[in-house]
């Protein structure tokens, strides 16, 4: 069962007035363990995809399927406590509560899970570690680099262990440093722990790094192609960064 599946679906803003079509006709579907991207310059409909997939905001036609269940037309209540188990989000601008230190940022979702303390506690301070901000789980946003705030999102964004993670231009506001170190972070997680991504990026180098690329333009599907990119010996080390393309085909995916 795919965790994503669109089907048709667009999105019209402004109907009344000065219609915007900002997707038309998107039909797509994510598997588990993607790392995929998404391309296509500004206006293209990135975010507006995104928000549609992750429930955020509604189609005005189309459907969208999140493991199984389709997620359009759901009440808000509803949608809300779905979006809460089963889909974590990284922003642009990072969006952490200013007030709340790095571990209240990464450990609010949990509370609001109902988890029990002391398992909220262990997983916030485990995902921080893992990030290399063991030494900053006390710090504020604003004590914290903008890379250091982006490490502390995507925690949040597991902190729920999501059934994916959608993340629109994660690396925009990052100096090339810190975006290539998050996407390593990212890399790490989806090799090890099968966590499924998918992010919007205009920055090649970040293309460079998804296994799948979908390209937008004008809120249409342009193309959806598979890199090889990654070689890795038998031991799982890494050896190589290559990047020759294939068609779309699952079964060409290394895993
Ligand atoms: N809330 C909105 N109201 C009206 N138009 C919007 C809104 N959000 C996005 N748009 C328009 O929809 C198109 C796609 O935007 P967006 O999804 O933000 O693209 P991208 O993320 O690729 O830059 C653009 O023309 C944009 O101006
Ligand atoms: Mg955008």
């Amino acid at each position: 069962m795919s965790v994503i599946k669109t089907k048709d679906i667009s999105k019209v803003y402004n109907p009344d007035t000065v219609p915007i079509h900002a997707l038309r006709n998107v039909n797509i579907t994510f598997e588990e363990g993607e790392f995929s991207s998404i391309v296509g310059p500004s206006g293209s409909g990135k975010t507006t995809l995104l928000n549609m997939i992750g429930g955020l905001d509604k189609p005005t036609s189309g459907t969208v399927e999140v493991n199984g269940t389709i997620i359009t037309g759901m009440k808000d209540r509803k949608l809300i406590d779905f979006r809460l188990h089963n889909i974590g989000f990284v922003f642009q601008h990072y969006n952490l509560i200013p007030v709340f230190t790095a571990r209240e940022n990464v450990s609010f979702i949990m509370l609001l899970q109902g988890r029990e303390k002391k398992v909220i506690r262990q997983r916030a301070e485990e995902l921080l570690d893992e990030v290399g901000l063991g030494d900053r789980k006390n710090a504020r946003p604003a004590q914290m680099s903008g890379g250091q705030r982006q490490r502390v999102a995507v925690c949040r964004a597991l902190a729920s262990e999501p059934k994916f993670i959608l993340a629109d231009e994660p690396t925009a506001n990052l100096d090339s440093t810190a975006a290539m170190n998050l996407l390593d972070i990212m890399q790490k997680m989806n090799e090890e722990q099968k966590v499924t991504f998918v992010f919007s990026t205009h920055d090649q180098r970040v293309v460079e790094r998804a296994r799948r690329v979908i390209s937008l333009v004008d809120g249409a599907i342009e193309s959806d192609k598979y890199q090889k990119a990654y070689e890795y010996d038998k031991a799982g080390a890494h050896i190589s960064t290559k990047t020759s393309c294939c068609t779309p085909d699952l079964h060409n995916m290394d895993s």
